[in-house]
This record gives structure tokens, C-alpha cells and sequence, in this order.
């Protein structure tokens, strides 16, 4: 993969947590350059030095940012546009998790009477409106241009749909839902979008220490990585509209085998088969 994206500029939101400076280490790795985005302005200088010579040659741009926010997204992808071009790749990886509720809220789930209405209004602007907000500010140059990639982090069904792990996992499945959705309207024109997941809890501090889970035994953040570049690489252009278990990616196998080996349907086609519509069939 050294080198394949040579020439693509990708954005990685929340660039300064444990999966997005993964994402930024593949993405430079490969050589692309990043701009790395995040609320948190401390950690993005820690990124930064982290990558000394690729901030300093003006392959790493860090940018400060509020994705929950249309205006700072706007405005944060045309300082891309400006400062390296594109964007090509769009990861939108940055979220906010149920510790924000309660460090505990994995061994003591948390009930709707805990959730204050502008904690929930807020996961929905950083978990779900976040990714529209940059995908829409991203997404005209990459149809433009007939090359884009756009990679939505969500989260495993189970922990859309449990109980008590509001407001996380029902903002993570409006974006599961959005990404089947843009995937079909961007299709044919270049540009992919695809879901991928961890699989399951992962060592990063978005899983707090009181979650009672041994470290050891949770996916590695790295895991991300290779069905992220996969996506980006030449052989990925034909895939659209799935989701990858990062996971479940083996290594040992050579990457096509290893991402028909993650690949899952994205959403829930299945369901979308029959509405009762006027006529028969909704227009396409
Ligand atoms: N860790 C897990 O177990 C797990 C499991 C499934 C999915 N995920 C998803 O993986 C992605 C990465 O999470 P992580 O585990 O690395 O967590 P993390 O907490 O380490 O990283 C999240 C990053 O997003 C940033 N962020 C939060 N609000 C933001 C905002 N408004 N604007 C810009 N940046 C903001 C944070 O500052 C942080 O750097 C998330 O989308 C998360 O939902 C994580």
C-alpha cells in the first residue's frame, strides 16, 4: 500500500483519538496527506509532534474543529481545499461516547431519565449530523472530480439496538442508514461509501477503565486501518455500499480475500425490499 495514495488529500474527523490517529499513521503511511480534525486542540499538537516530519514538510495539517457544527466544517474543509487540495478521502471517524453520561455505563446501563435533552441533542449534532455536515461540505469536489472515498465509522447492530445505550446507539444507526443512502446516490459517479466497525469494544479512551472489559482481550484500534486503505486502494473503487468488520480482517490472507472476508451488507437492505408504494415501485 506504500505510496498508492500518493497525491490524495484525506480527511480524517477525530483524528486525535485512539482509532483516528491510527487512521492519520495509515493514511501518511500510504501517501496521502491528512488533514486531521478534532474538537480537541491539545491532543491534535501531540498528533502533530507525533509526526514531526510530516507536519513540518506540509503533508499533516492539523485542523481544530467542532463537526457538530455546519459553519466549522464548512470552513474547515475550504482551509483543506486551500492548504493541500481536495479532499479525496473523507473518514468521518469523530464521536463522542457514553462516558460523557456515566464512566460506568457499561456494567450499569444507562436509563432515559439520565439523559438531559441537550446531551442527547448533542450526540445527534457529533455522532450522526457531524458526518452529513462534512460529507456535504466534501462531497461536490469529489463528484467533480469522478474520485472520491468516504468511510463512515458506526458501530456494531447490538450496540445500535440494545437497550439503555442511548443517545450512542440510536445516532450511530442514522448514520448507518445515512451511509446506505449516499452510497446509492453517489453510485456510478466515483465516489464510494462505505461503513466500517471495530467488531466490538476497542482499546481506546472512548471504552473508560470502569467498563470492567480486560484490555488485552479488546480489537486493537490498528484494526481499522487495512479495510480503510483497502477502500481508498485501486482494487476497492469497485465496492460500494457495504460494511467491513475490522475485526474479523485477517491479516494472512492477501488483502481482497481479507475484505470479502469482513465485507457485511450495509444497513438493513433487506428490509428496504418491499414498501407498499403507489403504483408498485417508488422512482429510483
Ligand atoms: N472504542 C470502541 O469501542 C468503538 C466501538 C465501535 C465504534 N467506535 C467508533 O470509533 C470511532 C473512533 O472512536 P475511538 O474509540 O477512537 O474514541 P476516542 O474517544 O478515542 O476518539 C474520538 C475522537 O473524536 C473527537 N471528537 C469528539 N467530539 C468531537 C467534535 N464535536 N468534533 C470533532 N471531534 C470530536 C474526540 O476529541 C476524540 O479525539 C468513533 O466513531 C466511535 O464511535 C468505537
Amino acid at each position: 500500500m506504500t505510496g498508492e495514495l500518493e497525491g490524495r488529500v484525506a480527511v480524517v474527523t477525530g483524528a486525535a483519538g485512539g482509532i483516528g490517529r491510527e487512521f492519520v499513521s495509515g493514511l501518511l503511511g500510504a501517501g496521502a496527506k491528512v488533514a486531521a480534525l478534532d474538537i480537541d486542540g491539545g491532543r491534535l499538537g501531540e498528533l502533530a509532534a507525533a509526526h514531526q516530519a510530516d507536519a513540518a514538510a506540509g503533508r499533516l495539517v492539523t485542523l481544530p474543529a467542532d463537526i457538530a457544527r455546519w459553519a466549522e466544517c464548512e470552513a474547515a474543509v475550504g482551509r483543506v481545499r486551500e492548504r493541500l487540495g481536495g479532499p479525496d478521502i473523507l473518514v468521518n471517524n469523530g464521536a463522542v461516547g457514553m462516558g460523557v453520561i456515566r464512566a460506568d455505563h457499561m456494567t450499569k446501563l444507562v436509563a432515559i431519565d439520565e439523559i438531559e435533552p441537550e446531551v442527547w441533542d448533542r450526540f445527534v449534532a457529533v455522532n450522526f449530523s457531524g458526518a452529513w455536515y462534512m460529507t456535504r461540505a466534501s462531497v461536490g469536489g469529489m463528484l467533480d472530480r469522478g474520485w472520491g472515498r468516504i468511510v463512515n465509522v458506526t458501530t456494531s447492530f447490538f450496540t445500535m439496538l440494545r437497550g439503555r445505550f442511548h443517545p450512542y446507539g440510536p445516532a450511530k444507526s442514522g448514520l448507518e442508514a445515512m451511509s446506505a443512502g449516499h452510497a446509492a446516490e453517489f453510485a456510478g459517479r466515483g465516489v464510494t461509501v462505505n461503513v466500517v466497525v471495530p467488531g466490538g469494544p476497542t482499546d481506546t479512551p472512548m471504552v473508560p477503565p470502569e467498563s470492567g472489559i480486560d484490555r488485552a482481550l479488546m480489537v486493537r484500534p490498528a484494526a481499522m486501518v487495512p479495510p480503510v486503505l483497502w477502500l481508498c486502494s485501486a482494487e476497492g473503487a469497485g465496492w460500494t455500499g457495504h460494511r467491513y468488520v475490522a475485526g474479523n480482517w485477517d491479516a494472512a490472507l492477501d488483502p481482497a480475500a481479507a475484505a470479502e472476508g469482513c465485507r457485511a451488507p450495509i444497513a438493513w437492505p433487506d428490509l428496504a425490499q418491499s414498501p407498499v408504494w403507489p403504483g408498485g415501485k417508488p422512482p429510483e
